[in-house]
Order: structure tokens, then C-alpha cells, then sequence
């Protein structure tokens, strides 16, 4: 059986927590392996919508193994509130596992998140606020706390008492702030590490076991590959590796045991926050694909920027990924467009460039080099085969497929778990999860 790891391949937002969870009906341990809960994964089941942020997407499956790798960042107090929301809307037929080496989000962490952010004037990252950046900075650092620390009473103590007074010196001096009290945040989160403390493991071994015994594993990631702190729009980033390549480090296995890397994008592109868009629209078409595909952050709630698709940018993922499968969502979104275009390449001081650049002043200068293809009128609700979507979409879709050069497996067209379209041979059952292609 595969493991599988589904990656985004734009800034984020691709609909991975639908695909997670479609896929992880087959799947029987779902592994988040970076970021924290700057993520917001939605998932649509009849007519429950649940809004994810740091518990895998699998976790509304019954019976699923869900890890939190010691690449995630946790927040204690939106794990617990997390867990208690599913459980008080009876998803409760879940295991989850915390890693030991995951690192821990406090209070500091997000005062120190909005401070810089406040501080960086016309240079807004616009970051999601969660802390996510200070969390990562203090575990490079050496100065961070990780889960088998913070549920050791002792131990987490003896921590905050020698980090509390660093930050408190730090911000003070920096932004004048009057300083945080180590006894109060143990008192505040020690009863949370108390909560958490049966979940916390070694999930290296337990996912290296369940490979081992040729389970299916997902990887779920978060963010996407243009957010990538190496990879993406450097510094309009998250500060950690959504790229398949942090898999292996975020989880604790072999990069040898992930066997397919399928890349969710958009059938358009969207952004929140702020940095280079190329083919970024303004005015109506934007708005248009705004209210239809309901392009508001699950986390954030902040209106998503809007644009055509852009093959640059997911060749580009492509690549530094090793895309074995594309899954391509929000075709509906597209529906009702006379013309529909796609970014092949861009334009930049009379020369044409096919890979995405790393300058940003290439990025912002650049003009995007559009083919266009004709639009389908239709709408597609209830279409359940491939071969019954409008031939304009699938013509598009071939498009995509043809400028990426990745074969779209899975093709999303609404938000419901029925709106998803397989191509590609699967196993047997419901056969979700993708089979190796010959
Ligand atoms: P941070 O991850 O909160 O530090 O934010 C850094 C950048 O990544 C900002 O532009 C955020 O809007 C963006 N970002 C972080 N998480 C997500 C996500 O899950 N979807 C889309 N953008 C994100």
C-alpha cells in the first residue's frame, strides 16, 4: 500500500483538507508534518462544515490514526479547543498522537507574532497572528519548549524560568512591552499539558511502524509551496517547509517512504496576505471568482486575492516537489466564463521566463504571457464522471495537465465529498487513494 503526501502547490488554500479528507477514507494514519494553526483546512460533510486548523483532516473519518509530526507547531490551548469541538459535534471515533519533539506555541510567541508584525510598517508579512514565526525563530534558536518538555511539570518550569525572562528582556527593550510573569503561564497552561499529556508520543516510530506494516499513511500538508520558507516568495512565507522535502524531517522517516506526491492547485490561483501575485486580478472577474469560490480565509477570514491560473507557479511546485499527481479543485468556481486563461509563462524586460523567478523585483515587474481557452457554461452539480464534465473543462483541465506536465488524477468540483472526480486507476473499495501509475 502507498504512502501519500498531499502538498500544496500555490500560496496555500488549494482545498487540501477536502482532498485529505476524501483520500483518508482509505488511509489509516493522517500525519501533519509542519505548520501550526495558521492552517484552516475545510471540510464539507452533508451539511456539516468543519473548520480545521491543527488536528489532520482525516480526524472526521471514524477509526483514523491522526499525527501531529514534530514539525508542527502546537498551540495547547486550540488543540484542546479543537478536540472539544469535534467531540461536542460527535466526532469523537478518532485517535490522535501528538509528537514528543513537536514545539510549543505560548502566549509570547503571539504577542511577539503581532508586535513584529505591527513594527515592520509598509513590510507587512501579513501573518496570520497565531505565533507561528516566533515559535520556529525560538526552536533554531534552542530556546524553544517541545511537547515532552511542557507535559513535564518539573521540566516545563524550569523551561518558561529560563525563557520567560529572555523574552521579557527582548520585547521590552524592542517594543516596550511590560513583560510576561513565568508563574502565570505555567499556572494557565499546566493544566492544558495535563489534558495533552496521553497524546504525546514518539510518532516517528509510529510511523514508521505503520509503514512498515504496509498501512496507507497520508501526509497532510499545510500552506503551500509558494509559502515554502525556501521554496516560495521569500519573505512572503510561513516560516516552515510545506514542500514534500519536509516531510521526511517533519515526520522523522526516510524520504524513500513517501511513494506518491500528489499536488493540489486551484483551478485559478488565490493568495491571502501580501507579496507577489503575477497574474493577480482586479475588478470584476476577480470579485467574480471571489463570491463564487467563496474566497474568504478559514482562518483569518480575510478576503483571498484572486487570479487566472498560473503554470509557472505550479510547474514550478512541480518540480521542487516531484508531483507524481495533480489534483485540480474549484472548476465549478470557473463555471459561466466566456474565456477562461492560463499563465504559461512571463514576460520580463523583453525576455520570456518558464521558471518562476526568485527576485522579487522580477516578480513585480513581470508580465504574465496568457493561452487562453474557451469557457463552459454549465453548471456542474451532480456531474459524477469524468467523461460527463462539459468538454471545455475538460479540455482546460488537459491544458493544465499539458503546461505542468503532471497528469491530474482527481479533479474537485464542488465542496461535498460526492463533488470529487477520479481519473486515475485506484484500489479496490472505495478505491480513493491513488494506485502507482505503470
Ligand atoms: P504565518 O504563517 O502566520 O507566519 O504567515 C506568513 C504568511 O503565510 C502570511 O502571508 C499568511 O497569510 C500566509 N499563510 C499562513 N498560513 C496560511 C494558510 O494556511 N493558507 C494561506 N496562507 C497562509
Amino acid at each position: 500500500m502507498p504512502s501519500v503526501a498531499i502538498v500544496g502547490s500555490q500560496w496555500g488554500d488549494e482545498g487540501k483538507g477536502k482532498i485529505t479528507d476524501f483520500l483518508a477514507e482509505e488511509a489509516d494514519v493522517v500525519v501533519r508534518y509542519q505548520g501550526g494553526n495558521n492552517a484552516g483546512h475545510t471540510v464539507v460533510v452533508g451539511d456539516q462544515v468543519f473548520k480545521l486548523h491543527l488536528i489532520p483532516s482525516g480526524a472526521i473519518h471514524p477509526g483514523k490514526r491522526c499525527v501531529l509530526g514534530n514539525g508542527v507547531v502546537v498551540d495547547p490551548k486550540v488543540l484542546v479547543d479543537e478536540l472539544r469541538q469535534l467531540w461536542e459535534r460527535g466526532v469523537t471515533q478518532f485517535s490522535l498522537y501528538v509528537s514528543e519533539r513537536a514545539h510549543v506555541i505560548l502566549p509570547y510567541h503571539r504577542v511577539q507574532d503581532e508586535l513584529e508584525e505591527a513594527s515592520r510598517g509598509d513590510g507587512k508579512l501579513a501573518t496570520t497572528g497565531r505565533g507561528i514565526g516566533p515559535a520556529y525563530v525560538d526552536k533554531v534558536a534552542r530556546s524553544g519548549i517541545r511537547m515532552i518538555d511542557f507535559v513535564d511539570p518539573q521540566r516545563f518550569r524550569q523551561l518558561l524560568s529560563a525563557v520567560v525572562p529572555q523574552k521579557n528582556r527582548l520585547l521590552g527593550a524592542l517594543y516596550g512591552h511590560p513583560g510576561f510573569d513565568a508563574d502565570e503561564i505555567f499556572e494557565e497552561y499546566a493544566p492544558l499539558a495535563e489534558e495533552l499529556r496521553p497524546l504525546v508520543t514518539d510518532t516517528s516510530v509510529l510511523v514508521a511502524e505503520a509503514l512498515a506494516e504496509g498501512r496507507n499513511v497520508l501526509f497532510e500538508g499545510a500552506q503551500g509551496t509558494l509559502l515554502d520558507v525556501d521554496h516560495g516568495t521569500y519573505p512572503f512565507v510561513t516560516s516552515s517547509s510545506p514542500t514534500a522535502g519536509g516531510i521526511a524531517s517533519g515526520v522523522g522517516i526516510s524520504p524513500r517512504a513517501i511513494d506518491r506526491i500528489l499536488g493540489v492547485a486551484k483551478a485559478y490561483t488565490t493568495r491571502v496576505g501580501t507579496g507577489p501575485f503575477p497574474t493577480e486580478l482586479t475588478g470584476a472577474t476577480a470579485e467574480r471568482i471571489r463570491e463564487r469560490g467563496k474566497e474568504y480565509g478559514t482562518t483569518t477570514g480575510r478576503p483571498r486575492r484572486c487570479g487566472w491560473f498560473d503554470a509557472v507557479v505550479v510547474r514550478h511546485a512541480a518540480r521542487v516537489n516531484g508531483l507524481t499527481d495533480l489534483a485540480l479543485t474549484g472548476i465549478d468556481t470557473l463555471g459561466g466564463f466566456d474565456e477562461v486563461k492560463v499563465c504559461v509563462a512571463y514576460r520580463c524586460g523583453g525576455r520570456r521566463l518558464e521558471h518562476f523567478p526568485s527576485s522579487l523585483q522580477a516578480l513585480d515587474e513581470c508580465e504574465p504571457v496568457y493561452e487562453t481557452f474557451e469557457g463552459w457554461p454549465e453548471d456542474l452539480t451532480g456531474v459524477e464522471r469524468w467523461e460527463d464534465l462539459p468538454a471545455a473543462a475538460r479540455a482546460y483541465v488537459e491544458g493544465i495537465e499539458r503546461l505542468v506536465g503532471v497528469p491530474v488524477s482527481i479533479v474537485s468540483i464542488g465542496r461535498a465529498r460526492s463533488a470529487t472526480l477520479v481519473r486515475e486507476p485506484l484500489f479496490p473499495g472505495k478505491g480513493a487513494v491513488l494506485a502507482p501509475r505503470a
